[in-house]
């Protein structure tokens, strides 16, 4: 599915972009574990969370969509999973199969994941491994820990504390989700925080979990297992990461004043702003409030001139999915950008870290990576516009593709993309939304 984005007139609008992804997976997996009817507003009804939504039923649970973005969920309970009858087949989405491997481990029913060819060139490796240590068991998977994989989940879960080797909320979820059926205390400890949603969530649903700082940037989670998690309502509020594209498109088209209703602004997840702030971006937060334990605010963003800036590796969590867009909004900065740490971008839906190389030089826009550092010289404030006029390869990564669209609608020459199919993983309606505010993508 080819695309195309070109040269835009001003863009203006208030939207709403669709739920939040990682929320949206959470709130099925804790609805299927906790006992009773769990009601869901604002579910994000992309392919990924989808694919969630249909493990959540193979593995006992009964989800039903009862209106636009309106699900409800009736638990098994913790520890309450059925052996599935078929393969949990979890398409693009890593979130979905990692955090119910986690799920899985913690029952005694054995389930075969699978996902995409993308899915299955990604590390599983971080997953299993400290699911082994509390007692599941990899009956068979590909070399290197690859999909398919198929997992026996712990007859008798072994509670650890589990200092992560990565910076990962996948993988921090997976042990707090396994360690729910543990008696005693999981504990997780990052050394860099990740986004907090399954610790806010288990809490919501009644579990008890206490987060205290761990050194300069950390965090240790315990988590005491075998809650009964009672079903609970949750209201999913805007994803950040799907709101960054016609955020940044809104920065780089001329004239534009565009309205994102409803926007997630966990601190965990808002690096992006505030890297955007310091490179010069008008963006407004307007009538902060707090639902179900999240941040979230409405905001104004209107197009900006941008300088480069230096992004400290720190911050890398707080944005990781969102190093695509930047670098295409660093392309139109004046002077260099820096991005450091980026290693784990490696390891996401492609080797982000090369696609997005890639999607800036195929648009005539110089950029170096250099180890795990990406640094991207800017085409801003008297050097014009950055010439546009690449094919992109998107490499089955919804967010190469959105951001290719988004560059195209500000550099001189349009931006195509080879397959825009895999926008609907986490963002179902993006081309109708950016036509909405007036942007040219067919
Ligand atoms: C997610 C965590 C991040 C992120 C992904 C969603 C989550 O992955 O990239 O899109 O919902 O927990 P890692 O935990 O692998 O960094």
């Amino acid at each position: 599915m080819p695309l195309t984005a070109r040269g835009a007139r001003p863009l203006a609008g208030r939207i709403r972009v669709p739920g939040d992804k990682s929320i949206s997976h959470r709130a099925l997996i804790l609805g299927a574990l906790a006992v009773g009817r769990t009601t869901v507003m604002g579910l994000l009804e992309g392919e990924d969370v989808l694919a969630t939504a249909q493990a959540m039923r193979l593995l006992g649970a009964t989800v039903t969509r009862t209106g636009p973005g309106a699900w409800t969920v009736e638990g098994v309970g913790v520890g309450g999973f059925a052996a599935p009858p078929e393969t949990l087949d979890f398409g693009n989405s890593g979130t979905g199969c990692r955090l119910v491997m986690g799920a899985v481990a913690g029952a005694p029913v054995t389930a075969m994941f699978d996902g995409d060819a993308s899915l299955r060139r990604r590390p599983m490796r971080r997953i299993l491994e400290p699911l082994l240590r509390m007692g599941a068991t990899v009956v068979q998977a590909v070399e290197g820990d690859r999909l398919p994989v198929m997992l026996a989940g712990a007859r008798d879960p072994i509670p650890i504390e589990y200092a992560t080797p990565v910076p990962s909320a996948q993988v921090k979820s997976a042990v707090l989700l396994a360690g729910l059926s543990a008696p005693g205390h999981t504990v997780v400890v990052e050394t860099e925080a990740t986004r907090d949603h399954t610790e806010k969530m288990l809490a919501h649903f009644g579990a008890d979990v206490t987060v205290v700082q761990e050194g300069p940037h950390g965090r240790r989670i315990t988590l005491v297992g075998r809650p009964e998690l009672r079903a609970a309502s949750v209201v999913v509020p805007s994803d950040p990461s799907s709101a960054a594209f016609p955020l940044v498109a809104a920065l780089l088209v001329p004239g534009s004043d565009v309205f994102l209703a409803n926007v997630m602004t966990n601190p965990l997840r808002t690096g992006l702003i505030a890297t955007l702030r310091e490179m010069g971006a008008r963006i407004e937060e307007v009538g902060a409030r707090q639902d179900g334990g999240e941040a979230m605010a409405d905001l104004r963003v209107r197009a900006s001139a941008l300088s480069g800036v230096e992004v400290p590796p720190d911050r890398a969590p707080a944005m990781i999915d969102e190093y695509p867009v930047l670098a295409v909004a660093a392309a139109f900065a004046r002077g260099t950008t820096v991005m450091r740490g980026l290693k784990e971008l490696r390891v996401k839906e492609s080797d982000r870290l090369a696609a997005t190389a890639d999607l800036l030089r195929a648009n005539g826009v110089a950029v170096d990576i250099q180890g795990d550092d990406m640094i991207v010289e800017g085409q801003g404030a008297g050097r014009g516009l950055p010439p546009g006029g690449g094919l992109v390869a998107t490499h089955m990564d919804h967010r190469i593709a959105m951001s290719a669209l988004v560059m195209g609608l500000a550099t001189e020459k349009p931006v195509a993309v080879d397959d825009a199919a895999f926008i609907a993983t986490s963002f179902p309606g993006f081309v109708e939304t950016m036509r909405g505010l007036g942007a040219d993508i067919g």
